[in-house]
Formats: structure tokens, C-alpha cells, sequence
């Protein structure tokens, strides 16, 4: 055969490929509002950087007359590029054949990928579009998501992992998602549940849309499944590109540096204006953390879901760091389950990969009640303590007004290992709030007084009795708790100062299997 012929018939084999389940179906990809497998590609990878591999791969299945319907490539488009330069694996499930849903040869596709990712030290970003298990492979195609999901476990804190839900994922399928770091939506178009609507109303009658089972919406507000809620596909991947920029490749790597205008010596002003004169004032903590990082840029985690506690992503003279700060605008700031299990999550992320963490606090202790406790508060607000307590990247922590009871000991204290730990003189460090604390310690006197009619009064002189003695950041810097008490307005200066003299920290855990965090 003529050397012409055969590039032809390369060409012909790619363009086929590349059509996926034909012109058809992409126009009824394109008729849902949705973006084929490419045009997602193309959109998250930086333009011309992409190289396929597997792109001539076809499924064995010979049930169904299957043998009679094969498309190049089996409906997952899979390789690498790169995001600002720097390299990723990826794979985009192609809805356009089969629903893409996964077959044997789908799911071997995704692992080549997987495992090259993993050898090669790069993140990896799967698009996730599918109909689930390839239903005429059967027990094949659950191997086949068996395999992805010891990879997703393999892989887990060795390189970031992120999934992005650009369509439906139902079934066990979910649970590839479920394991990666980071799981991205789409408002109206995206949709994870373990079983549909239908089987709901079979089983338990209950009438329930898509939407409101497992749509955007309710698992960035209230399952906390997903981190990232965008309205378009276009804005999600770009928002995928973004969260990759603050990340290291992999857990030997650092993450990577950027260059900024903003001063590391910058005086920060604007806080005394956000911290209110009454202890018991809301206000947001996202004002102080903006007027401390770089270019006031602070790329939210989990934004919607456990809002009383604030985590997310920004740069300090340039190099990332990992945020969490109870948000006392919400809840007055309390640590509840949701929000113990959203921070631990990502403390772990950070200690993994190489991400300093500051932890900002104002913490008026657990949220109280049996909601909580039968919830099992306990065994949630362990995870963040223990996430805190394990980690060993360099943590800083600055109490900006409460910290309260055990919520103290939690949020990154002195004692379960934080090496810069500061306090603003607005701080209130104590075992509990000053009007929980009379009540007890000053009972008869209260009651007393109760007679007397004299109890508002007497009530107030033992807060600020209380307030002046043990509200305060000064005992606990007697004891060396508090490094140092500091000007709210030095707090940026502080923190990067504290950050380079802790570049150079290297602490490892003792040797063991892995600790049993309390799941
Ligand atoms: C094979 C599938 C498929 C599947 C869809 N298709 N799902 N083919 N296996 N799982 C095919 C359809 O036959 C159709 O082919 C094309 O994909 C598009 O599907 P439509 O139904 O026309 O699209 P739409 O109306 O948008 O509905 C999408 C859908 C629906 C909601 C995903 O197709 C659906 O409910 N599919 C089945 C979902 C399911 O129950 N999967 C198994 C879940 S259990 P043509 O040729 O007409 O274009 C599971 C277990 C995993 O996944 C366990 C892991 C441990």
C-alpha cells in the first residue's frame, strides 16, 4: 500500500475517532446545553497542548449485537497536556457513544491514564459525562470501575486528583468522585446520586427530581458531596484551571510560585474597621483574610456548604497557602459536624500536598444541642482535631477574637503542634464565654441578687469582672500559648515573615501503618 494511502487511512481512523458517536448525537450533546468530550478539553487544557492516547480503542462485548456497534475510542477520550504550562493527565467521557457509559475497554483506558499520572507525578482531572456501567458488559464493566476506584485510593494524596460532573453519575460510579480531592458541578446540568429517582419512588415512594436529588444545589449546600458550583461548563473549567494553579504536582513537590505586586511587608488597616468593638457582633471573616493575602485573592473551597467555617485557597508573598477560619457571620461562628468534617478534609488535602496552613479563629465553642450530639458530634469534631493535630506543613494561627473551650484546643492551638501561634488584643482565650462562666462560678450570688432585683446589674459587673480577668489573650501568652500578641494591622507582615523562617521544616509522624482518624 502507497505510502499515501496509509496516512489516509490514519487520518480517516482519527476522524472518526473524533466524531465519537456521530454528527447526530454531538448536535443532541449540543441541543442539552451540554459541551462534547473535545470542546471540554480544549477548554480546560492549554490551547494545542493536548495528546491523545487509546484513541483507536474498541469494547470486546459481543452480547447485544454489540459486536455490530464499535466506535473508535469506546466513548473516553484520554491523555495528557498541560494547564499554564504545566503538565496533567485527563480523561472525558464522550457521551455521545453509549451514553458514555463504561465498558471494560473504557474503564482500562481511564486506568492507563491513572497509572501514568501517578509514575509521571501529575495531577489528574477526569470529566466525568456517563450513563454508568456499560449495561450489556455487565460484571465487566463493575471490574472495570473497581479497578479506577484502587486507583483513586492509590493515588490519593500521592497526586491531586480532581473530578469534574459535567452530566450525569449515578450508581457506584459515584464513588470514583467521591474519593478525588475535589469535585466540580454545573448549575441545571450535572447530577450524582447512588440511586435515581425512580428506584427512590420503587422503594421508598418517595417523589423526588433529579435535580433536587442530587443537582448542583443540594450538594454544595447540603450534602457538601461537591466543592465547586459554576453556572456554565465554560466557567467550571476555567475554574479547574484556576484551583490547578495553586496546587504542587505531587506530594514531593511544592506548590508552584507566583510572582505578585503586593508588598510582603503591607500593613493591613482595613482589619481594626472588620473586627466590631462588641464581643458579640457578627462580621465576616472573609474582610480579614482578603485585607491579608495576596491581592485580596482567596479562591473559596466548599463556599456554600457549613458556612460557619471558611476554607480555601490563597498566596502569601506568592506562594499558596490553605485558609480556614470560622466565619462568625454564620452561626456566630460555631464548629457543628458539616463544618468539622469540611475543614478536616481539606487540612488533610493541604498536609498532603506540601500547603502551609494558617487557621484564623473565632470560636465560641461546638455547636450545642441533640442534633448535634446524635448526630455524633463527637466522633465529626474529632476529625477536624485529629486533621489538625497529624498535620506537619508549617501552621500559623492568629485568634482574632473567640477561642473558647475545646473549640480551642481544635483550631490549630499551640499544643496539638501549631508553631507560629498569635492573638490579636481583642482575643478572648478562656474556657468558655463570659456569660456561661458567671452562671456557674457565681450561682449564689446570681441568685442573690435575683432577690435583691439587682441581677442586671450584678450580672453585668461579673462579665466584665470575668471579661477583664480571663477574656483576654494575656494568660495565655503567660504561658507561652500565644507567641505573640500582635497589632491586627501587622498580621500579613507576620504571617510571610513566620512562613520563611518555617521554610525549611521537616516533621514526619512516627512510623505506623496509618493512624485510624475517626471515620
Ligand atoms: C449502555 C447506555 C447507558 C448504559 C445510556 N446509554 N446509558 N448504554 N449502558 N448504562 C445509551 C442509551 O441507550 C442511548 O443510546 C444513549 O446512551 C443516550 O441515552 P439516552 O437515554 O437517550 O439519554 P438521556 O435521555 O439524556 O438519559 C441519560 C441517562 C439514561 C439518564 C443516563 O440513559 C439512563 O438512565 N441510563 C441508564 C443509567 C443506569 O441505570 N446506569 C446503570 C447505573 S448502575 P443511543 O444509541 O440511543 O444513542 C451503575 C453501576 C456502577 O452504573 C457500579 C460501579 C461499582
Amino acid at each position: 500500500m502507497p505510502f499515501q494511502t496509509k496516512l489516509a487511512e490514519l487520518n480517516e481512523r482519527k476522524r472518526l475517532s473524533e466524531l465519537g458517536g456521530g454528527e447526530e448525537r454531538i448536535a443532541k450533546q449540543h441541543a442539552s446545553g451540554k459541551l462534547t468530550a473535545r470542546e471540554r478539553l480544549e477548554l480546560l487544557l492549554d490551547p494545542g497542548s493536548f495528546v491523545e492516547l487509546d484513541q483507536f480503542v474498541q469494547h470486546r462485548c459481543t452480547d447485544f449485537d454489540m459486536q455490530n456497534q464499535k466506535f473508535l475510542g469506546d466513548g473516553v477520550v484520554t491523555g495528557y497536556g498541560t494547564v499554564h504550562g504545566r503538565t496533567i493527565f485527563v480523561f472525558s467521557q464522550d457521551f455521545t457513544v453509549f451514553g458514555g457509559s463504561l465498558s471494560g475497554a473504557h474503564a482500562t483506558k481511564i486506568c492507563k491514564v491513572m497509572d501514568l499520572a501517578v509514575k509521571a507525578g501529575a495531577p489528574i482531572v477526569g470529566l466525568n459525562d456517563s450513563g454508568g456501567a456499560r449495561i450489556q458488559e455487565g460484571v465487566e464493566s463493575l471490574g472495570g470501575y473497581a479497578e479506577i476506584f484502587w486507583r483513586n485510593t492509590q493515588a490519593s494524596g500521592v497526586i491531586p486528583q480532581i473530578s469534574v460532573i459535567l452530566g450525569p453519575c449515578a450508581g457506584g460510579a459515584v464513588y470514583s468522585p467521591a474519593i478525588t480531592d475535589f469535585i466540580f458541578m454545573v448549575e441545571g446540568s450535572s447530577y450524582l446520586f447512588v440511586t435515581g429517582p425512580d428506584v427512590i419512588k420503587t422503594v421508598t415512594h418517595e417523589d423526588v427530581t433529579k435535580e433536587a436529588l442530587g443537582g448542583a444545589e443540594t450538594h454544595s449546600e447540603k450534602s457538601g458531596v461537591t466543592h465547586f458550583v459554576l453556572p456554565s461548563e465554560q466557567e467550571c473549567l476555567k475554574s479547574v484551571r484556576e484551583l490547578l494553579a495553586y496546587l504542587p504536582a505531587n506530594n514531593l513537590d511544592l506548590p508552584p510560585k507566583s510572582s505578585t505586586a503586593d508588598p510582603a511587608d503591607r500593613l493591613c488597616p482595613e482589619i481594626e474597621s472588620v473586627l466590631p468593638d462588641s464581643a458579640n457582633k457578627p462580621y465576616d471573616m472573609l474582610g480579614i483574610l482578603r485585607s491579608v493575602i495576596d491581592d485580596g485573592l482567596f479562591f473559596e473551597v466548599h463556599a456554600g456548604y457549613a458556612k460557619n467555617l471558611v476554607i480555601g485557597f490563597a498566596r502569601l508573598a506568592g506562594k499558596t497557602v490553605g485558609i480556614v477560619g470560622n466565619q462568625p457571620s454564620h452561626l456566630a461562628g460555631c464548629l457543628d459536624i458539616d463544618a468539622s468534617v469540611k475543614g478536616a478534609r481539606f487540612v488533610r488535602f493541604c498536609d498532603s500536598f506540601n500547603i502551609p496552613l494558617i487557621t484564623f479563629v473565632d470560636v465560641p465553642g461546638f455547636l450545642p444541642g441533640t442534633q448535634q450530639e446524635y448526630g455524633g458530634i463527637i466522633k465529626h469534631g474529632a476529625k477536624l482535631l485529629y486533621a489538625f493535630a497529624e498535620a506537619t506543613v508549617p501552621k500559623l494561627t492568629v485568634i482574632t477574637r473567640k477561642a473558647y473551650g475545646g473549640a480551642y484546643d481544635v483550631m490549630a492551638s499551640k499544643h496539638i503542634r501549631a508553631d507560629f501561634n498569635f492573638a490579636y488584643p481583642t482575643a478572648e482565650i478562656a474556657v468558655m464565654g463570659p456569660e456561661g462562666a458567671i452562671n456557674i462560678l457565681y450561682r449564689k450570688e446570681i441568685a442573690a441578687a435575683e432577690k435583691a432585683g439587682t441581677v442586671v446589674e450584678e450580672r453585668a459587673r461579673l462579665v466584665d469582672l470575668y471579661r477583664r480577668t480571663f477574656a483576654n489573650p494575656y494568660k495565655a501568652a503567660e504561658l507561652g500559648y500565644i507567641d505573640e500578641v500582635i497589632h491586627p494591622t501587622d498580621t500579613r507582615r507576620r504571617l510571610i515573615t513566620s512562613l520563611r523562617t518555617l521554610e525549611g521544616k521537616r516533621e514526619r509522624g512516627p512510623s505506623r501503618k496509618h493512624g485510624n482518624i475517626p471515620l
